[in-house]
């Protein structure tokens, strides 16, 4: 579906407010935005997927409005086809799902990208990407979780990192331009680890939440030389 992506050689952070105080979410999104961050990362998760509750649609449209970079929504949630259009119509530019959430993955694709979303699937550490491989052609990017999702502030698992080099090895190979995104225990130890692999868009929660300095962390997590 999409070729030729421009932004696909160019390492992107996309820090996830999971970390952030909720109580006080425009100061998160002043330091992403003050830090260089590309995209705003939003977990949702809904006590069921997930052993864990965060925000629903209403705090993304509060936080629409509070910036304009892109914001990417992470559905860590049992029925995502009930929820694309509430989350695509507060403003969510990329709406991602899991693979073991959906039994139709395809329409679920097609709903996202009818809601005017940019389509996203993300796998577990247990879910093989053969359980995604006939679906590359159609998604803006794959999230590969590299923890368990739930929490931040876990390490990450190691067998993932060889997830992203099959699906880069894949996009190669395919011709595709889909994002390969991580999530889960990206830091600045990690980070190399992913990028050499194939990883082009890096969430960061815990490790870009308590940097002393969000804007080195950025540009750390984008490979860039810093002083
Ligand atoms: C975990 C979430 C992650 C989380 C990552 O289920 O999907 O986006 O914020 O947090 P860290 O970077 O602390 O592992
Ligand atoms: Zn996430």
């Amino acid at each position: 579906m999409q070729r030729a992506h421009p932004q696909y050689g160019t390492i992107l952070t996309a820090p996830s407010v999971l970390s952030a105080d909720f109580a006080d979410l425009a100061s998160g999104l002043a330091r992403i935005e003050e830090a260089g961050g590309d995209w705003v990362h939003l977990d949702v998760m809904d006590g069921h997927f997930v052993p864990n509750i965060t925000f629903g649609p209403k705090m993304v449209a509060d936080i629409r409005n509070r910036t304009t970079l892109p914001l990417d929504a992470h559905l860590m949630v049992s029925n995502p086809d009930a929820m694309i259009r509430s989350f695509a119509e507060a403003g969510a530019d990329n709406i991602t799902f899991h693979i073991e959430a959906s039994i139709h993955a395809h329409r679920t694709i097609q709903n996202i990208v009818a809601a005017g979303a940019r389509p996203g699937l993300s796998i577990v550490p247990s879910t093989p990407v053969a359980a995604i491989g006939e679906l590359l052609g159609d998604v803006f990017q794959v999230l590969v979780m590299t923890v368990n999702p739930g929490f931040g502030g876990q390490s990450l698992i190691p067998s993932c990192v060889e997830k992203v080099r099959t699906l880069a090895e894949i996009r190669r190979s395919r011709n595709l331009a889909f994002h390969i995104a991580v999530d889960g225990g990206i830091n600045e130890e990690t980070a190399s680890l992913v990028r050499e692999a194939g990883a082009n868009v890096l969430v960061s929660g815990s490790a870009f939440f308590k940097s002393p300095d969000p804007g080195r962390e950025v540009a750390v997590l984008k490979g860039m030389q810093v002083a």
